[in-house]
């Protein structure tokens, strides 16, 4: 079952998707969708998470998903490939740019309503906090407290619960950007599906973007943007649904 798939060069399409409360949901949904991506060769698959790596191959083990051929984790600070889990060091490298990690803990650390993570959920790119929603911080005050520091950094907040704070060139929707351009694939040959705050930037442009029904409330705000798809549908069965809208693939693009 594990393994690469396909190789990413050969690829003409890339299919990115979310795991929890997207791919992962609905067993069936998700069974028929690894069935989908079996009959379409052409098609890379990716995973983008807010998830570390560890937690991001034991969740695809336990749904027997095979090992994609490209994880996104750790809210887009780590691109691995394939299944000997290769890091892209080049993506690494341009994370550094005016990231300073005990900055923002600093900068952070006495806001009501937010409290640090877990330690195995942070990482050299990634300070994570809990939000009480009862009391969130605003993204204006913790931008702000941000830039007395010099801190350029990327804030994004998810299911209202979870707030991660990330080198200002990073989220998933970068990481994505940055893989079509050094596999040479055109955006149009992307589709990504997601469900929450955390998914909003792999949509949208020239990417197509899946919503699926079983989205939070924050991703509200996508509705009336080109190129974003609402799918009723939840789960992998919304990204299926999607897949359909946008009749993915189209053509081979050469
Ligand atoms: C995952 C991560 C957590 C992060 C959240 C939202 O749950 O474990 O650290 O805050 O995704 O991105
Ligand atoms: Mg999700």
């Amino acid at each position: 079952r594990q393994g690469v798939r396909r190789a990413l060069p050969t690829a003409d399409h890339l299919l990115i998707s979310d795991i929890d409360n997207t791919l992962i949901g609905d067993p069936a949904g998700l069974a028929t969708l690894m069935e989908w991506l079996r009959e379409h060769p052409r098609v890379a698959f990716g995973v983008a998470t807010g998830r570390n790596l560890r937690q991001t191959m034991e969740i695809l083990a336990e749904h027997q998903v095979p090992r994609p051929d490209i994880c996104i984790t750790d809210v887009g600070t780590r691109i691995i490939y394939g299944s000997k889990l290769r890091e892209d060091q080049d993506w690494a490298a341009h994370l550094h740019y005016r990231w300073w990690r005990e900055g923002v803990l600093q900068a952070l650390a006495k806001i009501p309503g937010l409290r640090l993570q877990e330690k195995f959920t942070q990482s050299a790119f990634k300070v994570s906090y809990y939000v009480d929603p009862k009391r969130p911080p605003t993204a204006k005050d913790l931008q702000h407290r941000l830039r007395e520091r010099q801190i350029a950094a990327h804030v994004v907040l998810s299911h209202n619960r979870f707030l991660d704070v990330l080198p200002i060139r990073a989220s998933k929707g970068h990481a994505i950007r940055f893989l079509a351009f050094r596999w040479g694939l055109p955006l149009r040959a992307v589709l990504t599906a997601g469900d929450s705050g955390n998914d909003a930037d792999m949509m949208g442009g020239e990417i197509c973007g899946v919503i699926v029904g079983n989205h939070s409330p924050e991703l509200h705000g996508l509705r009336d943007k080109h190129h974003i798809y609402f799918a009723s549908a939840h789960h992998a069965w919304g990204i299926l649904e999607g897949i359909q809208h946008y009749r993915f693939p189209g053509q081979a693009h050469a």
